[in-house]
């Protein structure tokens, strides 16, 4: 049986959903905090149960008779190591044999002006190595969804300001990253790989603008700022401190180019190429 954690999340679902198209539903079981929001997957025949990352005891009794384990990242950043520890150790505790986790993939992570929010990916990678469950990293790029939120939601009005400079970002949608995920889930030969899962090209914030300019016949332009002014912006949003941080990080992980790392392999686990950026503008702001 293969148990999918964060499956009321958005990677989570699309991962369960494809799932469904090839392995029967009494072969697949979700860890979900709220039994309420999973009531369409228990409608299939998914089974559900319930805990949360934080709760030893539940993950224990949760991860009981499962083989495989997709483990996606929390999105909670208060001790996300110690959630994911919880739930490598409740797999190893119950027995499962394979263990798949959903990670980031990155330059270098240690020159990143992204370390203090994403060493955690690569330090729970480490932990599941000297777990010695067998294992399958999947290191996703960053989200295409990703994209309206760093240009805001007035882009076709203000153009926009972003301090990533001309760092390139291949991109992945995440309907591409969950669909591959369900091919490698149910599988053969993927054991203690990692997968760096990317668009097929990386696009820069510059080509963002331009390609939306060509899309809806407006003129979008890109700047630049400097990141404190870029901070203050935020600030006087009254956008809350956390999410100005991982903000401005982001763009300078960006500028760093730290996820100029456009390779085929996601193109080859989905048999087709992946969403490209314009797709995915069409799909998001024309639609
Ligand atoms: N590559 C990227 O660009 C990118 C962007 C955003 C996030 N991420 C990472 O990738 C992960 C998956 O992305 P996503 O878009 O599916 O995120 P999402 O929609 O926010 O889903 C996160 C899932 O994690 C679950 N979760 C959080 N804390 C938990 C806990 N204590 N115990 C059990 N489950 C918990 C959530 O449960 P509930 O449904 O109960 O809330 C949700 O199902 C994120 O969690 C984050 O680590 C990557």
């Amino acid at each position: 049986m293969i148990l999918v954690t964060g499956a009321t999340g958005q990677l989570g679902g699309i991962v369960v959903e494809n799932l469904l198209k090839t392995t029967p539903a009494s072969n697949i079981a979700v860890l979900v905090r709220d039994e309420n929001k999973a009531a369409d997957l228990k409608a299939k025949g998914v089974e559900i149960r319930v805990g949360s990352y934080f709760d030893k005891a539940a993950l224990d009794a949760s991860l009981q008779g499962i083989e495989k384990v997709l483990l996606i990242s929390s999105n909670d950043f208060n001790d996300r190591i110690g959630q994911h520890k919880n739930v490598i150790d409740a797999a190893k505790n119950a027995g499962a044999k394979h263990i798949f986790y959903t990670g980031v993939t990155m330059k270098d992570i240690e020159t990143s002006p992204l370390k203090p929010l994403l060493a955690d990916h690569y330090q729970t990678e480490d932990y599941i190595k000297e777990s010695g469950l067998t294992y399958t990293f999947l290191q996703n790029s960053l989200y295409f969804e990703v994209v309206p939120m760093f240009v805001g939601a007035g882009v076709l009005e203000t153009g926009i300001f972003f301090p990533a400079g001309e760092g390139k970002v291949a991109f992945a949608a995440r309907q591409d990253l969950g669909e591959a995920t369900a091919t490698i889930l149910t599988t053969e030969g993927h054991e203690n790989e990692t997968y760096n899962l990317t668009g097929s090209e990386s696009y820069s914030f510059a080509e963002i603008a331009s390609e939306l300019s060509a899309l809806t016949g407006k003129e979008v332009a890109y700047t630049s700022p400097e990141p404190a002014a870029f901070e203050g912006m935020l600030k006087q949003f009254g956008l809350p401190e956390g999410i100005v941080v991982m903000s401005v990080l982001f763009a300078a992980g960006i500028k760093n180019d730290d996820f100029n790392l456009a390779n085929n392999t996601l193109e080859q686990f989905l048999g087709r190429k992946t969403t490209d950026l314009k797709a995915f503008l069409q799909a998001t702001y024309a639609a």
